[in-house]
């Protein structure tokens, strides 16, 4: 089967998305085919290296490789992670040549981004996405995160990474919950930016969550190329754009945190895209069958649709730590319809509040 390459173009930090099937085996030819050599670290979990470990280190074909692991799960995305990464590349003495292969999920994925950039002032990234969700989203646009105890992705850098490489085999070997969750991120674009990608969606998420082939990589393309072009035209954030991809992030990531893992990234924003619909429907911006379309796509999918039993007061406090915020204001991403998605200031908290306790329980 043939590999698509999507480039993600910024410049000198421009890179390429290579997306296909047995992607893995050909890793080291795609190191060298953009000249990254000095040492590889593969950063990963320990359960994703017994997958597919073997099969890296077989395509890097060097002596120069060292492995390390963190747990797995939310908590590990913190500063209490990152220092005991620093410890083990210095004590592989690696250096500022040295390439830092984050193979996993968007976990791996932002601790590997806040590492590369920081260690001796940046070391190359190189990232091998596995999930659904960081296919499809994390592993581009150079947004790395960590949370701050009981706030999400307080702490964070923008590094892009040299290239992605994304083998849709891997998720083969994928819990049905992370795909699930990964489906959230793939109707988001739709919704916040596409109808005509929504509608695909609506005909063709049976056959992603099969994993059927071909209607599989035209998914991930699609969400990479929509992505792409969007960090394309606001890398850093700061023109109201990318802010775009961020719909039912800003109540997602409240809950997200406020359910202590008891819920996925990708079920977070499945509640928090339905709430922030519903702001926008009961504020007279969204009709009501735009509302109802996107809450029956994710409930078929199978993505919870209702806020588990959080505290409303809670959710409305780690709100206010959004990093969309200005002035003191907290600010939401709303729909207009279906693709059409904007940046708003002017949310009632009084309809925040009433919408979080309709759909509570
Ligand atoms: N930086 C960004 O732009 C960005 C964007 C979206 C989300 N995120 C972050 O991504 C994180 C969520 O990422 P995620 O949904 O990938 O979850 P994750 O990284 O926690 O991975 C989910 C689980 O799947 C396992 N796993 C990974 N690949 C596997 C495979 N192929 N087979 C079997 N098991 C596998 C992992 O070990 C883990 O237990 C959140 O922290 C979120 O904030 C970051």
């Amino acid at each position: 089967m043939s590999v698509s390459t999507i480039w993600v173009n910024l410049g000198q930090r421009s890179y390429p998305i290579y997306i296909g099937r047995g992607l893995l085996r050909r890793l080291g030819s795609y190191l060298r085919a953009r000249g990254l050599g000095g040492k590889f670290i593969i950063f990963s979990h320990p359960e994703v290296l017994e997958l597919y470990g073997e099969t890296i280190r077989s395509s890097l074909t060097r002596k120069n490789v060292v492995e390390v692991s963190v747990p797995s799960g939310e908590k590990s995305k913190g500063l209490k992670t990152i220092e005991k990464v620093y410890e083990a590349l210095a004590e592989a003495k690696a250096t500022k040549e040295a390439t830092l292969i984050a193979l996993g999920g968007g976990v791996v994925g932002d601790l590997a981004g806040f590492v590369a950039a920081t260690y001796m002032r940046g070391i190359n990234l190189v990232n091998v996405p596995t999930t659904l969700l960081s296919q499809v989203d994390s592993s581009i646009g150079g947004k790395a995160a960590l949370n701050l105890k009981t706030i999400k992705n307080l702490i964070g850098v923008f590094y892009q990474p040299k290239l992605v490489l994304i083998d849709i085999d891997t998720l083969a070997t994928l819990p049905e919950i992370e795909l699930h969750s990964g489906m959230a991120e793939v109707v988001k674009y739709g919704a916040a930016l596409d109808l005509a990608f929504f509608k695909w969606m609506e005909e063709k998420w049976v056959d992603v969550l099969n994993l059927e082939k071909t209607t599989l990589l035209k998914t991930i393309k699609m969400c990479c190329l929509i992505k792409a072009r969007i960090v394309e035209e606001d890398e850093r954030d700061e023109k109201g754009i990318r802010a775009l991809l961020n719909f039912g992030h800003t109540i997602g990531h409240a809950i997200e945190i406020l359910a202590q893992d008891g819920i996925t990234h990708g079920q977070a924003v499945s509640i928090g895209m339905v709430c922030e619909a519903e702001i926008s429907r009961n504020m007279g911006i969204l009709r009501n069958s735009d509302f109802e379309r996107l809450h029956n796509l994710l409930s078929s999918i199978g993505l919870p649709v209702r806020v588990p039993k959080v505290d409303v007061e809670g959710v409305i406090e780690r709100i206010s730590f959004d990093k969309k915020n200005l002035g003191g204001k907290s600010r939401f991403i709303l729909l207009k319809s279906i693709g059409r998605a904007f940046l708003s200031s002017n949310v009632p908290q009084s309809i925040v509040k009433e919408v979080l306790r309709r759909r509570a329980g």
